[in-house]
């Protein structure tokens, strides 16, 4: 379970404070697809990155799992993050000096909970699994755009996240590629069981998830 409960963020800028996100509340099952929608500076990212752990929020409280995230030290949220949610940004990006199979399993190996050579079986399933099991050992400079995300997504489930975020994770590739990802997200929703919780300008994708949030200026639009 994802709970949001009055959470907000305020930027302070040279131009005063800033209302970036106004107490929202929010929840969500586990397993459930959650589509964000809203116009451009409506707070999207800022509520993602307070979920997943990387933008703190200057009131309110998120609850994933049981666990109040923000109420952890440094060590313990970088760990929590680590271990429970997958992070897809816009643009997202493999390290360029890493095979395809070190970026996936790299949040693994950082984890040590698992030996190394765990880490890298389950890279290499996880590359099988969003079709790249040919490609462990390329670098992102020889991969395209979309088999690249396809990369990162692996990386993102390498340490079996309960929740997967995604803001606006096909903004930057072509129609086909954008579906092709998208097809991608929605069989980990599914076959995984992952809460998806994923940014998107596209409407018709939206539609599919089983909860809408729309933002509106920080606050959801009931
Ligand atoms: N680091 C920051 N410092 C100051 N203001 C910010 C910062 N990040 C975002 N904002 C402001 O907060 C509002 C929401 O931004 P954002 O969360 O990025 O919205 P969205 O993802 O919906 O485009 C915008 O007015 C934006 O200018
Ligand atoms: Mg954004």
């Amino acid at each position: 379970m994802l709970s949001c409960r009055g959470v907000g963020r305020t930027y302070q800028t040279d131009r005063g404070p800033v209302d970036a996100v106004r107490r929202i509340d929010l929840e969500a099952p586990d397993g459930r697809f959650v589509a964000v929608i809203g116009r451009s500076g409506s707070g999207k990212s800022t509520l993602m990155a307070m979920i997943g752990g990387l933008i703190r929020p200057t009131i309110g409280s998120i609850l994933i799992d049981g666990v109040d995230i923000w109420a952890l030290d440094d060590n313990a949220m970088a760990r929590f993050r680590n271990r429970r949610i997958g992070y897809v940004f816009q643009f997202a990006s493999l390290l360029p000096t890493l095979r395809a199979i070190d970026n996936v399993a790299l949040p693994a190996l950082l984890d040590r909970r698992h030996a190394a050579a765990e880490a890298y079986d389950r890279a290499a399933q996880l590359l099988a699994d969003v079709e790249l099991g040919t490609h462990l050992d390329a670098y992102p400079s020889e991969m395209s755009a979309g088999e690249q995300r396809r990369a990162v997504i692996a990386r993102a489930l390498i340490n079996d996240p309960i929740l997967l975020l995604a803001d606006e994770p096909t903004s930057d590739l072509d129609e086909q590629t954008e579906r092709e990802i998208m097809a991608l997200f929605l069989s980990v929703n599914r076959e995984r069981g992952t809460t998806l919780m994923l940014v998107t300008h596209n409407l018709a994708l939206a539609s599919e998830a089983e909860q809408v949030v729309q933002i509106a200026d920080g606050a959801i639009v009931p």
